[in-house]
């Protein structure tokens, strides 16, 4: 590793001193790579914040500006590799300008620390890791719909406890993840708003003796608002990380959702759905196999946002100022944040290519499912509820065989219905998120 930037002396690292820092930075360096691009970019902000206050010289400013968009396009290309020569990122980043301007390079980081350089790029990465997932769900949401509209209304059995209830449709079963991702999408707008704050010019966390211009930067990195307490700003550093966090969590129990139904809807047992071929694997035995793999690893893949929000959980509980232990809840967000932007790219396909089997989905609504129905139209004509109730159940509580339950869907029109079910306003929520 290159000397640390934070070394008092030029010092030959020994054996047992490499071992520790190895620990110290674990991967570190590696998870920098996805934050990189922040950095650099909040770096130039911070140069030119340093320029308006007469801090660096035009010159100076240019030179370190000019260096900077090389190295970002130096590590765009590769012929930039951040590895284990640098402790971190933000090691890195000075290194390569005190490389190629010596002592002009050497003021880039007056008036920051590193703890507000990791915090500021942080921000940065998640504000587009939120941007992203709300795309991704926004396109979910119009796939679920496109098929809704296809199939408004075919019949298909409604079920709680996995038990056969009421009659529903394919138009109603999709609709519901056309709205659940909008209501993901809208969590991460939300998400978004709360955290678009600049916690840069906090330095270490209890700002620096400069007249930084603290607004006219956060500005230029396109924030809102900026962090103001200096030691909030350090405070919030992981539990801004679990917010985003949760709202990718609940993205993707939606996305657990489908994968659950989908994959119980293609057994032989219920055949009512085929996956896309792309999205079902075979056996290395087993010739008859078409595994629904795809459904499979998307529901797994909540599993890795969910255990993330508990790691992170448990690293944040810490008293006011930096700690390195924060440094651990990168590798969870970055972790979580990449599963689930690669998960939500394969929402919209694995809807559009499911084919339905509407035969099978009509001969699995038996007669006795029309008994709610029964029981609601005679309290209609006067007999009290609990009575009609009774009286249904007694009529065809158990009644067997194939029912029409097209009377029962077109009778649904309170909104939300089988034959209501307001998808145009769905959609108007998804054009406008
Ligand atoms: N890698 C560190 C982190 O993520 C960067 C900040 C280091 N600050 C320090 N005081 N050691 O937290």
């Amino acid at each position: 590793m290159t000397t640390p930037i934070w070394a008092k002396h030029a010092h030959e690292p020994d054996a047992a001193h490499a071992d520790a820092m190895a620990f110290m930075s674990r991967d570190d360096v590696r998870l920098d790579r996805e934050l990189f691009v922040y950095d650099i970019r909040a770096t130039r902000a911070h140069v030119r914040g340093l320029r308006a206050i007469g801090l660096l010289k035009p010159d100076e400013a240019d030179a370190i500006d000019d260096t900077l968009g090389e190295l970002d396009g130096a590590f765009h290309n590769g012929t930039f590799i951040l590895d284990e020569r640098f402790e971190d990122g933000h090691s890195a980043i000075e290194s390569y300008l005190v490389e190629r301007l010596g002592d002009t390079g050497k003021r880039v980081h007056l008036g920051r620390s590193r703890n507000d350089q990791v915090a500021v790029a942080l921000r940065l990465y998640m504000l587009d890791v939120l941007d992203t997932a709300k795309r991704s769900l926004i396109d979910a949401g119009r796939a679920a719909i496109g098929l809704a509209r296809r199939h408004e209304r075919t019949p298909m059995p409604g079920y709680t406890h996995l038990q056969r209830a009421v009659p529903s449709t394919v138009g109603l079963w999709m609709g519901s993840f056309a709205e659940s991702f909008a209501d993901a999408a809208s969590l991460c707008a939300l998400t978004r708003r709360w955290i678009d704050a600049c916690p840069l010019g906090t330095a270490a966390g209890y700002g620096v003796n400069l007249p930084l211009a603290r607004d006219r930067v956060a500005e230029d990195l396109g924030f809102d608002r900026l962090q103001i307490n200096p030691m909030a700003a350090q405070a919030s550093r992981g539990r801004v990380e679990h917010q985003v966090l949760a709202a990718l969590w609940q993205a993707m129990q939606e996305v657990r959702r489908l994968a659950w139904d989908l994959s119980i809807f293609s057994t032989q047992e219920f055949g009512f759905v085929t996956l896309g071929p792309a999205f079902v694997t075979g056996s290395s035995i087993m010739p008859n196999k078409k595994n629904p793999d795809m459904a499979e690893l998307l529901r797994a893949s909540a599993a890795a946002v969910g255990g993330a929000l508990a790691e992170i959980q448990q690293i944040v509980a810490l008293p006011s100022g930096y700690h390195r232990d924060l440094q651990c809840t990168k590798a969870p967000l970055i972790r979580a944040a990449g599963v689930t932007l690669e998960a939500l790219r394969h929402v919209p396909p694995l809807i559009e290519t499911c084919t339905l089997h509407t035969g099978r989905m009509k001969d699995a609504i038996d007669r006795a499912m029309l008994a709610t129905d029964r029981a609601v139209r005679l309290s209609t004509e006067g007999v009290p509820f609990r009575d009609a109730y009774r009286r249904a159940a007694e009529e065809i509580g158990d009644a067997t065989g194939t029912a029409d339950a097209s009377g029962s869907i077109d009778a649904r029109v309170s909104l939300g219905g089988c034959a209501n079910l307001g998808l145009d306003l769905i959609e108007d929520r998804l054009r406008t998120i």
